[in-house]
């Protein structure tokens, strides 16, 4: 094959996803220089025309759109990448695959189990290469994490442990809705933390420790009225706050979650810790970097828990960067995802996760608010490892 082929991207969103996204592409040629597909940002669209401007400027796209129907309508893109709020990506996705673009489309696949099955019916009909942005997997710590479980280092695996912790919609005077609090609508969002939060910890634990078949979840609205950002009027939450739930996993372990927002202290603590027969790992993303693991197999004077700094060119992903010993952060975990993708046009293999092992995960979220809804334990009718 030759060198040098373009992906043209066309990228909806101008807002936090939008930028980390277009950080990834701009760092392909530089720190994956060999790839046979190369980004060239062609086209980004945003609703107002000054914002979207500024922003193809400040992150060097060629041209703009206001209206996601004429991006996906253009020749010259090949690649439609979703950065909007939840409650658009089923309609972009399943547009741009009859269009025949590529989609990689940002977490949760979509607001439902339904929408989520659209757009999976949508690119297996069309044959357009997918992806979801379940980034953190992309992390060196993390990948290593799942290189170490794949290389049977923990023996069989008796708990799976995760937590995603933020504290910012404490204050009732937090308007719902809009730019920027869309998450606080539950019509953009689909739910509160169990779509936005618990969705990345479940992505990481099915391709870690395989599927979750069951669960049981308690969720709590603690601000059950805000205002409005669209009407002005004080309207309900429909939102989840917090919720936490225990599962099986396939493997016979036991899985514990809790995700809120009212965490006093806590900006993004996503943390998981892994217990099996022989070993355990934790990782944390305030110190993403490292990797904390424990062999019970280590000689007794001297076995602890060991402090892993993933830094060294023999770890995931980390010949790309600096030396040993330098870390790197959490936008790397986007040029990863990106790289991979490229990759994937080349080799011809899907960039896991694609669509249909986000669907998995849709699933699991699906069924822990019903079960938090009706009180109950809920089947999740996932089957196997995530990819
Ligand atoms: N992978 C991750 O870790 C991660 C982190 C944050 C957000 N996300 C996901 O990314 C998506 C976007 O989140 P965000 O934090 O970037 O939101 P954001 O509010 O910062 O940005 C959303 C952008 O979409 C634009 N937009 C909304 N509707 C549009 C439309 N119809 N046409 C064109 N543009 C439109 C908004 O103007 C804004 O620029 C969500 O699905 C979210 O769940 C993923």
């Amino acid at each position: 094959m030759s060198k040098n082929k373009t992906l043209r991207i066309g990228l909806i969103g101008c807002g936090f996803m939008g930028r980390t996204h277009s950080n990834g592409y701009n760092r392909i040629k530089n720190f994956f220089p060999e790839l046979v597909y190369q980004p060239e940002l062609k086209a980004v669209c945003s609703r107002n025309a000054d914002k979207v401007k500024a922003f193809a400027e400040q992150w060097g796209y060629a041209s703009t759109e206001t209206d996601w129907k004429a991006l996906i309508a253009r020749d010259d893109i090949d690649a439609i990448d979703i950065c909007t709020p939840n409650d658009s990506h089923a309609e972009i996705a399943i547009a741009a695959a009859a269009k025949g673009k590529m989609i990689l489309c940002e977490k949760p696949l979509a607001r439902t189990v339904a929408e989520g099955q659209a757009m999976v019916d949508a690119v297996e009909k069309a044959r357009v290469a997918n992806t979801v942005w379940y980034n953190y997997r992309r992390l060196p710590a993390v990948t290593l994490a799942k290189q170490l479980i794949d290389s049977g280092k923990l023996g069989k695996i008796f708990h799976y442990r995760a937590n995603f912790l933020q504290d910012w919609t404490i204050s009732p005077e937090l308007p719902q809705g809009g730019e920027g609090l869309w998450r606080l609508d539950v019509d953009a969002a689909g739910s509160g933390v169990t779509g936005d939060l618990l969705a990345h910890c479940i992505d990481t634990a099915m391709w870690l420790n395989g599927g979750i078949t069951d669960v049981s979840a308690v969720t709590e609205t603690f601000i059950k009225e805000r205002v409005h950002q669209a009407s002005g009027k004080v309207q309900k939450v429909g939102i989840d706050d917090a919720c936490i739930f225990h599962c099986h996993f396939e493997n016979g372990s036991l899985g514990l979650f809790e995700s809120t927002r009212y965490a006093r202290g806590h900006k993004a603590l996503y943390t998981f810790e892994i217990n099996g027969e022989h070993a355990s790992i934790r990782w944390d993303l305030h110190d993403l970097n490292r990797l904390e693991y424990f062999d019970h197999r280590d000689d007794s004077i001297v076995r602890g828990w060991r402090s892993i700094l993933v830094t060294d060119g023999d770890q995931p992903y980390m010949k790309r960067w600096w030396v040993p010993g330098l870390s790197i952060g959490y936008e790397h975990s986007f040029v990863h995802q990106a790289a991979d993708f490229l990759k994937s046009l080349e080799t011809g293999e899907p960039c896991h996760p694609t669509f249909k092992d986000a669907l998995e995960t849709q699933k699991v979220c699906e069924a822990v608010i019903d079960s938090a809804n009706t009180r109950s334990w809920k089947d999740t009718n996932v089957k196997g490892w995530l990819k």
